[in-house]
């Protein structure tokens, strides 16, 4: 018996490494340590050995039994290590220089970022910046939009549930709900809070809405918010200020007017449309571009500033807009597909 243990083992030893599937290693197994494996067998005729020879005997069992696992459990290794090998197929050599993808280019809603900041700068504004994530109050309340605003409604914004915890944005009052922003406006309110006229920011950004995407519309889409407060501030300055920006933008040829129109945080409160030579793709003589209009009295008391004091303008505009006017882009939807075709068109 100790010979046919011996011989066993030698031959799991030549044999198993040899193996290279999963199925034949599980065929090996059975034959060795399976019930009716040959190891098995031989455990069996223990039986058969005289007593004196026993404890002798088991310990050479228990030898080879270990030996024979030990051999199972490096043929398996081997045959997952040789898995993943051809998983990951032949060795890379990361010294050899990468294949030449030529330099990236910007998105086109960050060149007309950038231009517009760039365009702002020059006339004395800093970039400020606030959080997507917002509350009811930096959103709306403080903005002068009541409670039973359509623009409040779940229809058009994205509220996030009750228990909903956000550390890095503040609340106002502890029960009101954290939202995602529908507009770039709330920046003017934490700016406000944050320190003292005079102000000149501008602020682009992420804003969200309850939109069915389509050519025009997108559940995200971005905004540039502008905030002027100083002494003395008038239309006349709001005016002056969108024909610089957008002569700038789109050429000398390029004129605004304005329409009036609502929003709770303006008084005045304007709709802007633009008129531009050599538009491409664009067949309306006036282009709808955003809103703007003189602070109200109520946003400045919201944050604690003196309306008798302070005036200032505020403007907002949709960025995906004015690059789709400046580019001829026909279809909002081409902004988020990351297609290279598309992509590298802008440089
Ligand atoms: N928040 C407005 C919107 O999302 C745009 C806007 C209008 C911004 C008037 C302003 C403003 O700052 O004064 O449509």
């Amino acid at each position: 018996m100790q010979d046919q243990l011996t011989a066993l083992v030698a031959k799991a030893a030549a044999e198993l490494p040899t193996l290279k599937t999963r199925p034949e290693f599980e065929a090996a197994k059975a034959r060795y340590v399976g019930p009716n494996g040959e190891f098995t067998a031989l455990m069996k005729q223990m039986g058969a050995v005289p007593k004196e020879q026993r404890p002798a005997m088991g310990k050479l069992v228990n030898e080879a039994k270990t030996r024979l696992q030990s051999l199972l459990d490096a043929a398996l290794a081997q045959l997952e290590a040789a898995e993943l090998q051809a998983q990951l197929g032949p060795a890379v050599d990361p010294t050899l220089p990468s294949p030449d993808l030529g330099p990236g280019t910007h998105h086109p809603l960050t060149l007309v970022r950038e231009e517009m900041c760039r365009i702002l700068r020059k006339v004395g504004f800093t970039v400020a910046d606030g959080p997507e994530v917002e509350t009811e109050y930096y959103c709306f309340d403080a903005l002068n939009t009541p409670a039973d605003h359509p623009a409040r409604d779940a229809q058009d914004t994205f509220y996030f549930p009750d228990g909903a915890r956000f550390a890095n944005v503040s609340k106002k009052t502890p029960d009101e709900k954290y939202l995602l922003r529908t507009h770039t406006s709330s920046v003017q309110i934490r700016t406000m809070l944050k320190g003292a006229p005079p102000i000149r920011i501008v602020s682009p950004g992420r804003v969200y809405r309850r939109d069915t995407t389509d050519a025009t519309h997108s559940a995200n889409f971005h905004q540039l918010e502008c905030l002027y407060v100083d002494k003395n501030v008038t239309v006349r300055d709001l005016k002056a200020l969108l024909d610089y920006i957008f002569a700038s933008l789109l050429g000398p040829d390029t004129k605004t007017r304005f329409r009036p129109h609502y929003f709770g945080y303006t008084e005045p409160s304007f709709e802007v449309d633009l008129t531009a030579r050599h538009l491409p793709k664009v067949k309306k003589e006036w282009i709808e571009i955003g809103g703007c209009g003189m602070v109200d009295p109520t946003v400045f008391e919201a944050v604690g500033y003196d309306s008798e004091v302070w005036s200032g303008y505020a403007f907002g505009m949709g960025l995906e807009r004015l690059a789709m006017l400046l580019y001829g882009i026909d279809d909002i939807r081409y902004f988020y597909q990351n297609d290279l075709r598309f992509l590298k068109q802008f440089a």
